[in-house]
């Protein structure tokens, strides 16, 4: 019998805590894999005392039976990959022959970062408020059809001439001094061993769930951050919707079995764009401060706001979850009451299907609806009869209005604070 594809994917502005379900889950699966987005990404995982923040690797890594795969659909920093094999080796857990990275991923230089920079600057008060990890010039490359991919290493002559092509294009256009020495003796030096785990991974992973094997993949970013789907231009540069999960691997979509939309309890985001639930005020503060609200990429605080029915609901729409896992819900515990924006209004009418100007989205009027706080510590429950009714008419009124069963509900960082229903 075929295996089956199950996919974890951010719902929201990203950061809700992918890496942890992730991890959660993977223990069932014989393969994680990425498929979109860069080291912009920052997924925390929690195991005992330790602490794990991956950007490239899947969280899958600390599962030592599964193999983890770095689809086509990324941007490859190839340092911020060794330094994650590094930093997980250091910590006891063995990736030998465990990592498959295809042979047509988007390589990501430094001078990509450079560009990044100086785009955002030349915005003044119009910055995306990127990661600055050079995503979007290493897409643009992709797309403009100059960029340099994993299988030109096989060549290494062919690929330093791409490679000074490339690099020359961006130094005329954008005029900047580069070390290239530096960097190419670099990836000489890592050219066996990356080749080495270069793998034709979409024939890899069509094989393996043909063949009975299931598949967890490990969404990055968010929907709202989506190039086609999010607050554009306040988006990422990738498709981290349901569709990039395809493109981004070659799977087939006949093996999706389960797809799972992570929510926040309350919403986040990092760098700029409208934001209609924000709190500007001290309930914001408590929020970001309860809930550590900080990124795992770059430290930034993220912006915190209440629970956002409209945005989740087309995020819903677009992605065709089956089920959501609600994260953090324990960061509400010392909350009076709870608002949830139910509708947006825009000239007193309301708004059937989410906003695609953004002028119409920063003028939008939020319909709330007040729910009383559990004001108890949730962190050390099981089950779900456990949570106290005021936290369960929380759940049950989102799953009402979001239309998709809650299915998970995280209480903790731990891989024991979930509660599965
Ligand atoms: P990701 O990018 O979606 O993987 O999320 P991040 O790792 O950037 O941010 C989520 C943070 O919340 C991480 O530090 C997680 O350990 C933490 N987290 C995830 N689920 C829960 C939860 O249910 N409760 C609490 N308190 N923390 C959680
Ligand atoms: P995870 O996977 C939160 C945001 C950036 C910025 C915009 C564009 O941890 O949920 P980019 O560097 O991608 O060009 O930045 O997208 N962004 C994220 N915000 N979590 C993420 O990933 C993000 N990835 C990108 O803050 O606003
Ligand atoms: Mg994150």
């Amino acid at each position: 019998m075929a295996g089956k594809l199950s996919t974890i994917l951010g719902a929201q502005w990203g950061d809700e805590g992918k890496g942890k379900l992730v991890d959660i889950l993977s223990e069932k699966y014989d393969i994680v894999a990425r498929a979109t987005g860069g080291a912009n990404a920052g997924h925390s995982v929690y195991v005992g005392d330790q602490k794990f923040v991956f950007h490239l690797l899947p969280s899958g890594i600390l599962h030592e039976n599964t193999v983890c795969v770095i689809g086509n659909g990324l941007v490859l920093h190839i340092p911020t990959m060794f330094e994650e094999f590094e930093d997980v080796e250091a910590k006891g857990i063995s990736i030998k022959n465990r990592i498959k990275i295809s042979d047509r991923v988007a390589l990501l230089f430094e001078y990509h970062k450079i560009i990044d920079g100086a785009q955002e600057d030349s915005k003044g008060g119009k910055k995306v408020g990127t990661t600055r990890r050079g995503i979007g010039p290493a897409y643009s490359d992709k797309i403009n059809r100059r960029g340099l991919r994993l299988c030109d290493l096989k060549n290494w002559e062919t690929f330093v001439e791409k490679y000074n092509a490339n690099l020359a294009w961006h130094q005329k256009v954008y005029g900047f001094e580069y070390d290239s020495v530096s960097e190419l003796k670099y990836l000489q030096e890592k050219r066996e061993e990356l080749l080495g785990m270069m793998t034709d991974a979409a024939f890899y992973l069509n094989s393996a769930l043909e063949s009975g094997k299931n598949v967890l993949l490990e969404g990055a970013n968010a929907a709202l951050l989506d190039i086609d789907h999010g607050t554009y231009p306040y988006v990422t540069s990738s498709s981290p919707t349901i569709g990039g999960v395809f493109t981004g691997t070659g799977m087939n979509p006949k093996y999706l079995a389960e797809n799972i939309g992570i929510v926040k309890a309350y919403m986040t985001r990092v760098g700029s764009g409208p934001f209609p639930t924000e709190l500007l005020d001290s309930t914001g503060e408590q929020i970001r401060t309860a809930g550590n609200e900080f990124g795992s990429t770059t430290g930034r605080p993220r912006r915190c706001g209440w629970f956002d029915v409209p945005l989740t609901k087309y995020s819903i729409m677009i992605n065709g979850f089956n089920s959501l896992n609600l994260t953090k819900l324990d960061i509400l515990d010392e909350l009076d009451e709870i608002k949830i924006a139910v509708n947006y209004k825009l000239d007193g009418k309301v708004l059937a299907s989410f906003p695609a100007l953004l002028e119409d989205l920063e003028k939008v009027e939020v319909e709330w609806e007040t729910l009383p706080g559990w004001k108890s510590s949730l962190k050390d429950l099981n089950t779900w009869d456990q949570l106290p009714e005021n936290a369960k008419k929380y759940v049950l009124r989102l799953e009402e209005l979001l239309g998709c069963p809650i299915k998970y509900i995280g209480i903790g960082q731990r891989r024991d604070q979930l509660i599965v229903r």
